[in-house]
């Protein structure tokens, strides 16, 4: 029996990742890690998703990835009900285990101005992990206010408001099997 689809969240202008693109997308950077990891014969690898966005992601992700590895989580500061970033970086919760002589992958949701994780980066570089790496699902290039390096990237998007697969607007739509444009009436 054919499978229902999810039907199209009436707040989004447009879908432009559907669930089958993420998940062919996932699949290679799965691959790409694991075989960068291998191939540099780095082990013990650590999986840092920030929370919440990364949620799912990561999820999917680290179900793709073939080497030993565990997972940690970090809560920061983001935008709340609004749609711009201030920058600063406030850790609600931190990982639960040192990364101390660790290969660390973070797992992020989007980098949209880079000002998040670039403060992230610094905290956990103070760390001294073996290795920090950068994993985002989704990348807004035109809007960076800092330099960021990211290892290994899902999509490039356009400067435009999205949610699902993990990203929320004020909580909400993080369920959403894809990812689409939110109508600007609805944050306006
Ligand atoms: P940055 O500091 O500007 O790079 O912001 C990164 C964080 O802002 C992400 O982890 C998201 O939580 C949030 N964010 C940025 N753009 C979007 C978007 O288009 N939809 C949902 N959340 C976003």
């Amino acid at each position: 029996m054919e499978k229902e689809q999810p039907s199209q969240c009436e707040h989004l202008a447009r879908i432009i990742l559907s669930a089958e693109e993420i998940k062919n997308r996932v699949e290679v950077i799965a691959k790409n890690i694991s075989d960068h990891y291998r191939a540099q014969e780095k082990t013990g690898l650590v999986v840092v998703g920030i929370l919440r966005g990364a949620v799912i992601f990561m999820s999917d992700l680290i179900r793709q990835i073939s080497l030993p590895l565990t997972i940690d989580f970090m809560a920061i500061s983001s935008y709340g009900g609004s749609t711009t970033t201030s920058g600063a970086v406030r850790i609600l919760k931190d990982i639960s285990e040192s990364i101390e002589g660790q290969h660390v992958l973070v797992v992020e949701d989007i980098v949209d101005t880079g000002l998040t994780l670039n403060n992230l980066l610094d905290v956990l570089h103070a760390r001294k992990p073996q290795s920090l790496a950068v994993c985002a699902l989704l990348n807004k290039p035109s809007r960076r206010k800092v330099e960021i390096q990211v290892d290994y990237c899902g999509f490039e998007i356009p400067d435009e408001f999205v949610v699902g697969y993990g990203l929320d607007y004020a909580g909400h739509y993080r369920h959403l099997p894809y990812i689409g444009v939110l109508k600007p009436e609805i944050y306006r």
